[in-house]
């Protein structure tokens, strides 16, 4: 069969260079062994995050000449509307600066006292923190087979819908707020939810009379994979397929850095619920700004509206999702343990297999992000022990189910030659994993940890 290329050509370039290894160790040591605080030029290949990471396209580019600058009532904000609207079928929508805006603006007007719980099937960690701040419980209900991640299943993001009737049976309906569904869910590797996972989750919640809300930052790869995987929507488009996912929930927040494929952006959309809209409003104004830009320029209005359409397209998906299993087939062939099948975003090497001999609260995942850096001036993150913290009643360092590297890939900017060199880069630490040795605090903040600690390798 013919194979299929990047289903774009490249009209602009930024340029890159891979510094020497002798200056990666200095940068990573001066970095504080945190590849957050590296500087961006001192990265040969970028894989940190997908947010906001994305190439726009010509037609995006064009847009934003088009964008209305007005304050309030902007043109470029209906044009937004009505896209949103055709997507959601939603009846309210409000443009935020990006995903965490949106969540700092619902999550305040649902949570109604300390305590309330938020049941997800896995949190994002702005998420959590943005129901914490709000004073709820943020409560992880994903089905245990996400954390298995050598043995293939379609839909490694669904809810246990046993543990979350269970729960809301255990903990009175009375303290539950909201079902937040994350498509993809993106902390167990990217993995999507299927539809029959998110009707029961429907049917649960109209049971108790619990609202639910989609984090939607990756909802077009999430409706990709239904396509792929889930009998009876193979014949149906994407856009047929979001469609129905959103009606099964009352309102969705979504970072458009992913899917939206902008560079900044944000989204709230409520179906009906016109108390928690005018709310959402009113409370939006102080922390994003005037409901018709939310913190977006107009012109960021304008690409956004462009870049949902085509992250709709099912060749640009096709391509998406391709190029991630092209970097997890590699790595697997190799022996390297991932998150398997590949998700949407992303490839999640399992570092707890690679480095058994570092224990959690040493940070393994962290220890192989730098060792990559290390080998080929690749950028990872860490999705694990590091990044979830210490509890809050408590103090303790939690220990995270998976200790996970991500080599998150941004949209139409690498081509699978990049994810040649990743691979190698990855392979080449692989094999010299015995020599990898954990991390401990130089400094530790107090809030998301992961993004400005400061590390050093322990004493051996
Ligand atoms: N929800 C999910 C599922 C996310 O992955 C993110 C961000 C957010 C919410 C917050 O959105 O960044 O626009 O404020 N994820 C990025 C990542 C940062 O690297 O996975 P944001």
């Amino acid at each position: 069969m013919l194979r299929k290329a990047e289903p774009f050509k490249i009209k602009m370039v930024e340029p890159i260079k891979l510094i020497s290894r002798e200056e990666r160790v200095r940068k990573l040591k001066e970095a504080g062994y945190n590849p957050f605080a590296l500087r961006a030029e001192d990265i040969y290949i970028d894989l940190l995050t997908d947010s906001g990471t994305g190439a726009m396209s010509d037609r995006q580019w064009a847009a934003i000449m088009m964008g209305d600058e007005s304050y309030a009532g902007s043109r470029s904000f209906y044009k937004l509307e009505e896209v949103v609207k055709r997507i959601t079928g939603y009846k309210y929508i409000l443009p935020v600066h990006q995903g965490r805006g949106a969540e700092q603006v619902i999550f305040p007007n649902i949570i109604k006292n300390k305590g309330d719980y938020v049941l997800n099937n896995m949190h994002f960690d702005t998420t959590k923190a943005h129901v914490e701040i709000a004073k709820g419980r943020a409560i992880n209900l994903i089905d245990e087979k996400a954390f298995n991640t050598d043995k293939y299943d379609d839909f490694k993001g669904n809810f246990d819908l046993d543990k979350l009737e269970r729960f809301i049976e255990e903990h009175g309906v009375e303290k539950i707020v909201g079902i937040v569904i994350t498509v993809t869910c993106n902390s167990s590797g990217g993995e999507p939810v299927s539809m029959g996972n998110i009707k029961g989750v429907r049917r649960i919640a109209n049971k108790y009379g619990i609202k639910v809300f989609f984090d939607s930052a990756r909802y077009a790869e999430n409706a990709y994979f239904i396509k792929q995987r889930e009998e009876g929507y193979n014949n149906k488009t994407i856009l047929e397929i979001a469609k129905e996912m959103f009606s099964y929930g009352d309102g969705m927040m979504m970072s458009c850095k992913k899917d939206g494929i902008v560079n900044i952006g944000g989204i709230i959309a409520i179906k009906d619920d016109q108390e928690l809209y005018t709310n959402c409003q009113s409370s939006m104004v102080p922390l994003e700004g005037f409901p018709t830009y939310g913190g977006m320029a107009g012109r960021d209005m304008e690409a956004l509206a462009v870049g949902l359409e085509e992250a709709l397209n099912e060749e640009y998906l096709e391509y998406r999702i391709e190029q991630v299993k092209y970097l997890g087939d590699k790595l697997m062939d190799a022996g390297v343990p991932i998150q398997y099948p590949t998700g949407g975003h992303a490839v999640f090497v399992d570092c707890k297999k690679i480095c058994p001999h570092i224990p959690y609260y040493q940070y393994p995942a962290q220890a192989v992000c730098n060792a990559v850096y290390l080998a080929g001036g690749i950028r990872a993150v860490e999705i694990g022990s590091l990044l979830l913290g210490r509890d809050p009643d408590t103090g303790t360092n939690i220990e995270s189910p998976l200790e996970l590297m991500r080599l998150t890939i941004p949209r139409r900017v690498y081509t699978n030659r990049h994810m040649d060199v990743v691979a190698d880069a990855v392979i080449e630490v692989f094999n010299d994993r015995d020599k990898l040795i954990g991390l401990e605090f130089d400094y530790e903040p107090k809030v998301l940890r992961h993004f400005t600690a400061r590390l050093k390798p322990i004493k051996i």
